[in-house]
């Protein structure tokens, strides 16, 4: 078995700068050979449960395949998604749709595609969904979405499962699930305690289970599956240990108990965040009074994570020459004073440098934006011996394309 966790010390600095020198920076480098790595731990300590990959923290047609390919489900939150996930292959059975306040076209969209392809799953998480729904003439495949009323995570930004927004709340689960039966197929319920979950969480994880083992056992319903959600974390700093995935697993069968019906699970970040790395390059290196100012060409726009969450991603350099350490505060090009990934330990930087950010396969990509007027980076896949650029460099023609102008100016 694969080792748990893919420190940013462990990857090939040669290889990377060369990916970075043949394609510019900044760059994600994301590898497959990785990703199976990662799915094919949690389907061991899952043996007997349906692993739905969580499209939203890395969509890339790429890593959509080999996930597919290894046997994972994909479980997508917007239309969008569910488009990515059937043209990476995924068969329509092993899509689930997960509806959060779905805009209309999303709904159209899901409804439309469900009726070519009836194996598709919609999980809804308000009465209103549901309504929507079947004013649309849905009654297929049907998952409702329940607030377990505990929550977990890295940060509060991403805690739901005791969040109003997400889900019907416990209590009313089993009322609407006995209404809505004749309505739709109803085939499963869901919830989803939060992203980033951690050894420490485990007691709100075992307590989400528990509580939905319960309302499996409450229905009489013949429910296909209970999908308790993801949200398993990685360790982003040196000195956190990784998860343990087989004391989750048991937590997780334990609290879950006997139930008629195949568990899911839907782990985004873990399978895909230590197969990825973002490259950057040093620019300017700014001595000013007590600190050192290194700016490099990634920035919030590029990795989003450190300004939204405070979050703490490695940084390592590439360059290859003995030097001493020096304490840097490593900013990006973007005018905010939040465009910063933190303060770190580095051989003192040069410009022209080359940093890997570690852990930057989930919601890494997927989260970069176009502020600054600043084109996304490039991707590239490796896989072994085997690299591809498989998402190109925007230009800023792509940032300005959208544009139109007005008639009196
Ligand atoms: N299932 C549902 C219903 C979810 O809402 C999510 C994440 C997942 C599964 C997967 O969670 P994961 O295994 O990846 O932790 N942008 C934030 C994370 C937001 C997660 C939202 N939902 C971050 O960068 O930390």
């Amino acid at each position: 078995m694969s080792s748990p966790v893919r420190r940013l010390v462990e990857w090939d600095a040669t290889r990377l700068s060369g990916l970075a020198n043949a394609h510019g920076t900044p760059l994600y480098v994301q590898d497959l050979g990785r990703v199976r790595e990662n799915y094919d731990r949690m389907a061991a300590a899952f043996p007997d449960a349906t692993v739905m990959y969580a499209a939203k923290a890395n969509t890339a047609k790429t890593v959509l395949k080999t996930l597919v390919e290894a046997g994972a489900g994909i479980e997508c939150t917007s239309a969008g998604e569910v488009e990515r996930a059937l043209s990476a292959g995924c068969p329509p059975e092993r899509v689930q749709y997960t509806a959060v306040n779905p805009p209309e076209e999303d709904l159209d969209y899901a409804v439309s595609t469900a009726r070519d392809d009836p194996g598709l799953t919609i999980t809804a998480g308000a009465e209103d969904t549901m309504a929507r729904l079947a004013e649309r003439g849905y009654r297929g495949r049907l998952c409702l979405r329940v607030n377990p009323g505990v929550g977990a995570g890295h940060h509060e930004k991403v805690s739901t499962g005791a969040n109003a927004k997400f889900g019907v709340p416990i209590d009313r689960a089993p009322g609407l699930l006995a209404e809505v039966a004749d309505r739709f197929d109803v085939v499963g319920i869901h919830a989803h305690a939060g992203s980033g979950i951690s050894g420490e969480d485990l007691a709100a994880h075992r307590e989400l289970v528990s509580r939905m083992g319960e309302l499996a056992r409450e229905t009489d319903l013949d429910l296909e599956f209970v999908d308790v959600g993801g949200g398993f974390g990685v360790p982003y700093r040196p000195e956190e240990k990784p998860l343990d995935l087989e004391r989750v697993a048991q937590a997780t069968r334990e609290a879950l108990g006997e139930v008629d019906a195949t568990l899911a699970v839907e782990p985004g970040r873990y399978l895909v965040a230590d197969a990825g790395v973002l490259l950057t390059r040093v620019n300017t290196v700014k001595p000013a009074g007590e600190e050192l100012v290194v700016g490099v060409d990634a920035g919030m726009t590029t990795l989003a994570r450190p300004a939204m969450y405070g979050a703490r991603h490695g940084i390592r350099s590439l360059a290859a020459e003995e030097r001493e350490t020096v304490e840097a505060t490593v900013t990006g090009p973007i005018c905010e004073s939040g465009d910063v990934f933190g303060t770190y330990e580095l051989p003192a930087p040069d410009r022209g440098d080359l940093l890997a950010i570690g852990n930057a396969g989930a919601y890494g990509y997927e989260m970069a934006s176009q502020y600054n007027s600043r084109p996304r980076p490039a991707t590239v896949a490796v896989d072994g011996e085997e690299s591809a650029v498989d998402r190109r460099r925007e230009t800023v023609a792509d940032v300005t394309r959208l544009e139109r102008g007005v008639p009196w100016l």
